[in-house]
């Protein structure tokens, strides 16, 4: 892959933060940062995740990056299709590295077979109808080989490969694909981003059992609306689920 012309050109690394998320956050309250600026931290000891859960890692072992975007071109209303390009671009880079297939399991956790190798936190800043700023946080599981035992089903690249990375240079790798799939996002590539991304889903068109509000129920993954709503079609009838709606039975 070749190297980034801005994402992580400006690469800021930290040897510890509560959250590489945070610190792009303050640092939007100073003086516009350039487009692109990634922090990068050897260790986060207040790591979050989606829906106010933590994201806790070994200190020194696992990659978690946060950039920060102005990705004003797009209404806010379109704001999953940012993470249709993050998430495909973390998938990319993780298959490119492992050569393993990856998929995305909705709306944007990165998934080895069945296991969970990284997810993604993005937080937007709306300003009127636009996005005026953005910070991407990925925490992908590298090096570290033994997890928390209330982590369901963690996976990392080393026990993949049963090999070590150098965190660094898939931080540059990865700067590399993030960037690739936001210039697909700047020209409005809406349609190869969709069918990209709906391609890529953890158990697309496969018949499988999803819980909500308690109740189990059999039915078929089949895209994604344009407000990032999961679409399953159960029974004859096609159904939408906004986050945590509805959940996967692994
Ligand atoms: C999830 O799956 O719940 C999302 C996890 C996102 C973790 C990353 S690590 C870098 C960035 N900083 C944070 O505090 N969170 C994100």
């Amino acid at each position: 892959m070749a190297e980034s012309l801005f994402i992580g050109k400006n690469l800021i690394e930290l040897d510890a933060v509560d959250s590489t998320n945070n610190f792009a956050k303050e640092l939007l309250l100073g003086n516009k940062p350039v487009e692109g600026t990634a922090i990068v931290a050897r260790e986060q000891f207040a790591g979050r995740g989606q829906m106010g859960n933590t994201w806790k890692t070994e200190s020194g072992k696992n990659l978690t990056l946060s950039v920060i975007l102005y990705p004003d071109f797009i209404d806010a209303d379109k704001q999953f299709f940012l993470n249709m390009a993050v998430s495909l671009a973390v998938k990319d880079f993780c298959e490119f590295v492992l050569n393993e297939e990856i998929r995305i399991k909705w709306p944007n956790d990165i998934y080895y077979a069945d296991k969970k190798l990284g997810g993604i936190l993005i937080e937007n800043t709306i300003n009127g109808s636009k996005i005026s700023s953005s910070v991407i946080g990925i925490g992908i599981n590298i090096n570290q080989n033994e997890f928390d035992s209330s982590l369901p089903n963690p996976i990392s690249f080393a026990q993949i490969r049963k090999t070590e990375f150098n965190i660094l240079d898939l931080v540059a790798e990865l700067c590399a694909y993030l960037e690739k799939y936001y210039l697909q996002l700047r020209q409005l590539h809406f349609n190869f981003l969709d069918k990209a991304y709906t391609e890529s889903l953890y158990r697309y068109q496969q018949t499988h059992e999803f819980k909500k509000s308690g109740q189990l129920f059999r039915g078929e993954i089949n895209g994604v609306a344009k407000d990032g709503k999961l679409i399953i079609h159960y029974n004859g009838r096609e159904l939408r689920f906004g986050f945590k709606e509805v959940e996967f039975v692994l």
